[in-house]
């Protein structure tokens, strides 16, 4: 067994000597060497000598007040105002894949409409053989199906293009959000409608005043596309889209038109003012990328992470992250310890899913030292998560949209960490 073996499978009898030598209080009791007995095991506390909360005391449950700070947040620099801005997902206190949606990051570019299902009209016309109009209890009807999928914003990471800039997983790598969605297959109302063999493109648009009106080849369109209502097992919230939004698996966040009314089969793509200059790639000979739709493999280290400091001691330490493709499902993650010079498998929580978040534990032991940490991604192509420098020498500094690249955590000896970047 080689160290790093015996590093990644600490015995219980370690963890439970790690434990001690950091005062744990939940192993003192049995400890013959502890001096001071832990009154949170021999008293009995105020929760056990009261009744709590009857039923009913928040009919729609809300998180404990103890964990109020895991929530969106936004950086006012970015935007102007809050109506056409962005927040972000708190990856950092998260665990597991799915998002609570009411922690999940908004986009608006006209902010959040507020739309009732009674007033809801999706509308698909163009080459087809006759146009229709669904209501919301229409779409109830067709055949739904169930799927696990991660929204990535195609600005997710933009900000650090040029050096190390937010002191978070949560504003670096936090446009991001993965939900459990009900819907109809886009497929099922093209072809309910007639979609006609001219038809090469789909342009669908929103009815909040933005529109955010999109060109998704048709392709695509007739593959995996949803017409969603549901998201982790309820209703939409307000901000993502209710009461209907179009799920595109994959592919950049601007594409999943929320508050859906329209789908309209083209011939060619419509050339929208964001499409053609906003979601544009900049690369680095100084030409320009004018479609990039699927999000690249991609992976963060969410703690420990700025956000997420190491409160214990040397001993046992769990690393944990995330890691996703829009090309597939992920195979396999590497950690670093060194800033990408020697690195280890991580564990994958699931085997990896279609387009999904998959979550990844490296089960290992701190010595207390520094650590520049990393973690790179893989996924069932064969694809790659590129370093920085690799990601530059195509893209440049000049980029914003579709940043995958090898994010890096300088964890200190006294737990803090930091956004830095190695070469
Ligand atoms: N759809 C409409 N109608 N209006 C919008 O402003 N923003 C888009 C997309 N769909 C947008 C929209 C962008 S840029 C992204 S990244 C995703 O929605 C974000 O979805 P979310 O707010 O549910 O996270
Ligand atoms: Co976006």
């Amino acid at each position: 067994m080689s160290d790093i073996d015996k590093d990644r499978s600490p015995s219980r009898r370690a963890f439970l000597q790690g434990a001690a030598a950091a005062g744990a209080g939940a192993f003192a009791a049995g400890n013959a060497q502890a001096a001071t007995p832990d009154p949170l095991i021999t008293e009995v506390q105020p929760w056990a000598q009261e009744l709590g909360d009857g039923v009913d005391a928040t009919p729609y449950g809300l998180p404990t007040a103890h964990e109020g700070d895991v929530i969106r947040r936004n950086v006012e620099w970015l935007t102007a105002d809050t109506i056409s801005s962005i927040n972000f997902t708190p990856i950092h206190a998260l665990d597991g894949t799915i998002t609570p949606q009411g922690c999940a990051f908004e986009r608006h570019h006209s902010g959040a409409i507020d739309l009732k299902k009674e007033d809801y009209r999706l509308m698909i016309n163009g080459l087809v053989d006759t146009p229709l109009v669904f209501s919301y209890s229409d779409l109830e009807r067709f055949p739904r199906e169930n799927h696990v999928y991660f929204c990535e914003c195609a600005a997710n990471t933009g900000m650090e293009w040029a050096g190390a800039q937010l002191n978070g997983a949560q504003f670096t790598h936090g446009m991001i959000h993965n939900m459990e969605y009900t819907g109809v297959p886009l497929r099922t109302l093209l072809e309910e409608a007639g979609y006609q063999t001219a038809g090469k493109w789909v342009f669908v648009e929103g009815a909040d005043a933005s529109s955010n009106g999109r060109s998704i080849p048709m392709e695509k369109a007739l593959d995996d596309v949803l017409i969603a209502f549901k998201a982790n097992g309820e209703a939409l919230r307000k901000e993502h889209g209710y009461p209907v939004r179009l799920v595109v698996p994959g592919w950049e966040g601007n594409m999943w038109v929320k508050w859906i009314r329209r789908i309209e089969v083209i011939e060619n793509a419509v050339e929208s003012r964001e499409e053609t200059s906003k979601y544009t790639d900049t690369l680095a000979d100084g030409t320009s990328r004018k479609w990039t739709w699927a999000m690249d493999a991609k992976s963060v280290v969410t703690s420990p992470s700025p956000q997420a400091p190491i409160t214990h001691g040397k001993g046992p330490m769990v690393i944990s992250g995330l890691a996703w493709s829009g090309n597939g499902a992920i195979t396999r993650v590497d950690v670093s310890k060194d800033g990408g010079k020697n690195w280890e498998t991580a564990r994958l929580a699931k085997p990896g899913e279609n387009k999904a978040l998959t979550r990844f534990y490296l089960d290992t032991s701190w010595d207390g030292e520094e650590m520049i940490l990393q973690s790179r991604a893989m996924d069932e192509t064969g694809y790659v998560q590129p370093t920085k420098t690799q990601l530059r020498e195509v893209r440049g500094l000049n980029s914003v949209y579709h940043n995958n690249c090898i994010q890096t955590w300088l964890v200190r000896s006294n737990g803090q960490a930091e956004n830095v970047e190695v070469s």
